[in-house]
């Protein structure tokens, strides 16, 4: 038993010694496919390995590899498929076809060059050490797919989620680089100020290259809903530039902002009309928002909703405020002031009527100066008329307030200083003021001179 065992053991193991000495192992390392740009050039990345390399390298003259198309089965009499033989630098069907490594080093990178849409097809590499077949081999088991359009790959924006404000955040733009010789240019618009871009030609995985443009930045609640372009344009041999250009909108999250009241139909208010008040603000998330309104000196809010109305009252004056939330904070507005409309015809009413009440004060007071002016007038003519001095006092009290016009006259001749005097008190004429104070006159009027007129007229117009 275990000697049969023993004896299938022995003939693997000279099975596989008998087979790794007649056949080389050979792979080589390629991207599985590629895109390229008609008009442009399509670099391939290739490397390759052979058993027992370096020792072939040393019987053979001549080293060369030769690119194949459409099929894995290598056929002389088919010249046409053989695209590229190193020995000579023979180029079919291509503008140009350049080998950028070196074949003794296991590189067999290659640059097609003016690269059209008929050229897309199964590639495959080759490697003939020559003479005597010391390696010949296509290495059937790495095809590559080039495929030809007429546009460019689309570009890979990073997909950025809603980002906080203020917070530092990255964003990421890549375009193929097929043709790493030619490689696209890459620009970005509309991004926030502050922002700092990077961009650099990054090798993948698989060995092709791509532009890579990051930007950093803090966003502000300001470029929320900013539309961030990141815009490629691919150089081309054969024809026009082409342009690729892909939007990502930005979306930052932050508290309330820019709170503010507005409201209608005007800030001043009287008793009986309604009055809206309307806050507004910005935040974002912007569905989860909350509004509570207050007034200043109350503890407890007036309201919730962006929108208050309310019918005016009387102690409706005052200053308003609103309160906005969202899940990231909150933000009081300015307070507005409701201004109640009496309260203003109040205060223009008692102006007018502290005018009015100064003006009774001097003409109080110039009735008196001229009672006591009056007095030493009297004084100076008492030896002549015999009155006694109180006789006298009396007379003229009595005709200084009823029968002015005629003092007035003696007066002025003898006192000559009290003509501004005199003149104010003709202006206020009694009998002109009862005649002012009816009721047709407007409202306004009519309050400024019901303050005047004596309790008798006011009687009447009821
Ligand atoms: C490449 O050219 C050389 C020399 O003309 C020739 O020996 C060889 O067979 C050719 N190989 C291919 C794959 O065409
Ligand atoms: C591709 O098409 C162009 C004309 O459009 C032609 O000149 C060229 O020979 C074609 N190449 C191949 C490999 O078919
Ligand atoms: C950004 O693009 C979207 C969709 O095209 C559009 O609705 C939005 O208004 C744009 N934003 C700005 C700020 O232009
Ligand atoms: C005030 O609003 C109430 C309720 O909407 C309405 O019934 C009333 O007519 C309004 N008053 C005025 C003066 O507009």
């Amino acid at each position: 038993m275990s000697i049969f065992a023993f004896m299938v053991f022995i003939v693997i193991i000279s099975k596989l010694l008998h087979s790794s000495s007649e056949t080389p192992k050979f792979d080589a390392i390629l991207p599985r496919s590629i895109t390229a740009l008609s008009g442009s050039c399509v670099e391939i990345p290739c490397t390759f390995n052979v058993s027992d390399f370096e020792d072939r390298l040393k019987t053979a003259d001549i080293t060369f590899g030769c690119w194949i198309k459409e099929t894995d089965h290598f056929d002389l009499t088919k010249p046409d498929n053989i695209v590229f033989n190193g020995s000579q630098n023979i180029i079919r069907g291509f503008s140009h076809i350049e080998m950028l490594g070196n074949v003794s080093q296991r590189e067999c990178t290659t640059v097609f060059y003016d690269i059209m849409k008929n050229h897309s097809d199964i590639y495959y590499f080759r490697l003939q050490m020559e003479p005597n077949k010391v390696f010949r081999a296509t290495f059937v088991n790495s095809p590559i797919n080039i495929s030809v359009s007429d546009v460019p790959m689309p570009l890979e924006l990073t997909p950025l989620q809603e980002v906080m404000e203020e917070t530092t955040v990255s964003v990421s733009c890549s375009a193929e680089a097929p043709c790493p010789k030619q490689p696209p240019k890459l620009s970005w618009s509309n991004i926030p100020k502050s922002a700092i871009i990077t961009t650099q030609l990054q090798e993948k995985p698989d060995k092709t290259q791509s532009v890579f443009s990051q930007i950093t930045f803090k966003p502000s609640y300001m470029d929320h809903r900013k539309n961030i372009s990141c815009t490629v344009t691919y150089p081309r041999n054969t024809s026009n530039d082409i342009t690729v250009e892909t939007t990502m909108m930005l979306r930052v999250l932050f508290p309330p902002k820019e709170t503010h009241i507005i409201t209608e139909p005007s800030a001043t208010v009287s008793v009986g009309t309604n009055v809206t008040l309307t806050c507004k603000s910005k935040a974002s998330p912007s569905n989860d928002m909350n509004y509570t309104w207050y007034k200043r000196g109350e503890q407890r809010h007036l309201a919730f909703g962006d929108q208050m109305t309310f019918s005016v009252g009387k102690t409706s004056g005052g200053w308003y405020f609103c309160m906005v939330k969202n899940k990231h904070g909150a933000q009081k507005s300015e307070e507005v002031q409701l201004i109640m409309e009496g309260y203003f015809i109040s205060l223009v009413v008692g102006c007018v009527g502290g005018v009015l009440v100064l003006l009774l004060l001097f003409l109080l007071a110039t009735i008196f100066r001229r009672l006591l002016r009056t007095k030493a007038f009297s004084e100076s003519i008492t030896g002549e008329t015999g009155l006694s001095d109180q006789d006298h006092k009396k007379h003229v009290q009595i005709s200084s307030i009823y029968n002015n016009s005629a003092y007035m006259t003696s007066e002025e001749r003898v006192i000559p200083k009290d003509e501004d005097d005199v003149i104010h008190y003709g202006e206020i004429d009694f009998s002109n003021l009862k005649t002012n104070c009816t009721p047709e006159k407007s409202l306004g009027q009519e309050t400024v001179y019901a303050l005047v007129c004596s309790p008798g007229k006011a009687m009447n117009r009821d």
